[in-house]
């Protein structure tokens, strides 16, 4: 890609910690953040500019005023959104995001009709769906974010079982990016060691249950969640864009009869290159994983049912 320019719409705890990332591997020509509150995206710009001195190549990281601002992006990544708050229901938190998505991803539209989305807002498979019906653009360039992170926290914990294998292991997570996430670590390997020789099958629940509950682990700990996995799981994605390496990466994409389902995004092994994705991997699923995909797709319609019963693609 010519410009290797990176918008990033939500310059929070995640939108920033992905600039950070991406700065410190040297991998935009420049990152421009966002933020509806004002200073933070001026705030932290400057701080990951000052970052960059001592950073293995330079990028150039700027704050843009106003939306227009982020413009001629070759990559949006849109993690813009509000956190649950104690007396909101679900509904109420997807009917405040699903506005939110849709006013950025217009202004994106707008200023980078060419660009790749990378979606990272909750809940991420439905806001992934949303933004493809908002821009009805083909479905290689709207991608969400969820395997990336879900299968690091998977092979986090396969090391913590095994003691070793740390950065050698597979990282397949399939499904929706929530409760009905379906972690396979009997499906990777360590090195090149397929785990059902190193890991029984108590030890593959635990890694499973574990996995499910890797974010809630964090909050547990911080009072708020992670950002230093998901903004290096978001920067593995843009690197494999912008480099056109044709990495393989589990992503939330819209289904055109993969798996049996259409018109649908949910994770699944993808190709990503420099058209976004290039392609979708069909792997052979057992008859188990067949009934825990299909309760994720369940789950994540029901996400869009509310969408629709609140006429919000009718505008
Ligand atoms: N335009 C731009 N930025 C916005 C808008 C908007 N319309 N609405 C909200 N924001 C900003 C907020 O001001 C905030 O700085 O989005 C940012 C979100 O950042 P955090 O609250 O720190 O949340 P974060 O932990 O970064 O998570 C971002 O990613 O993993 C998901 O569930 C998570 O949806 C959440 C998103």
């Amino acid at each position: 890609m010519k410009n290797r320019k990176v918008g990033i719409i939500g310059a929070g705890a995640v939108g920033a910690t992905a600039a950070y990332s991406l700065a410190m591997m040297g991998t935009c020509n420049e990152i421009v953040l966002f933020d509806i509150a004002e200073g933070i995206a001026q705030g932290k710009a400057i701080d990951i500019a000052q970052a960059t001195h001592y950073a293995p190549q330079p990028t150039i990281i700027s704050a843009a005023a106003t939306p227009a601002e982020v413009k001629d992006c070759d990559i949006v990544v849109i993690t813009a959104g509000v956190p649950r708050k104690g007396d909101m229901t679900r509904e109420d938190l997807l009917m405040i995001n699903a506005k939110i998505i849709k006013s950025v991803t217009e202004d994106v539209m707008k200023h980078s009709p060419n660009a790749v989305i990378i979606s990272v807002s909750n809940p991420l498979d439905v806001m992934t769906y949303a933004i493809h019906k908002i821009t009805g653009w083909k479905s290689n360039r709207i991608i969400g974010m969820a395997g990336a992170l879900d299968g690091s926290r998977m092979a986090y914990q396969i090391y913590k079982k095994l003691g070793y294998g740390a950065g050698q292991t597979g990282t397949l997570v399939i499904g929706d990016h929530g409760k009905n996430m379906i972690p396979l670590p009997h499906k990777v390997q360590v090195g090149d060691v397929p785990t059902t020789d190193l890991l029984n099958d108590d030890a593959f629940e635990d890694i499973i249950e574990r996995t499910k509950n890797g974010g809630a682990e964090i909050v547990k700990y911080l009072g708020t969640s992670g950002y230093y996995g998901p903004g290096r799981a978001i920067a593995h994605m843009v690197e494999a864009i912008l480099n056109d390496s044709k990495t393989v990466i589990s992503c939330s994409v819209l289904l055109n009869g993969e798996y049996g389902y259409s018109n649908i995004t949910v994770g699944v092994p993808v190709v990503l290159g420099k058209n976004g994705l290039e392609e979708i991997i069909q792997m052979t699923l057992s008859t188990k994983t067949k009934e825990k995909f299909k309760a994720s797709v369940e789950s994540i319609q029901e996400g869009i049912d509310i969408l629709e019963k609140n006429t919000f693609f009718d505008s």
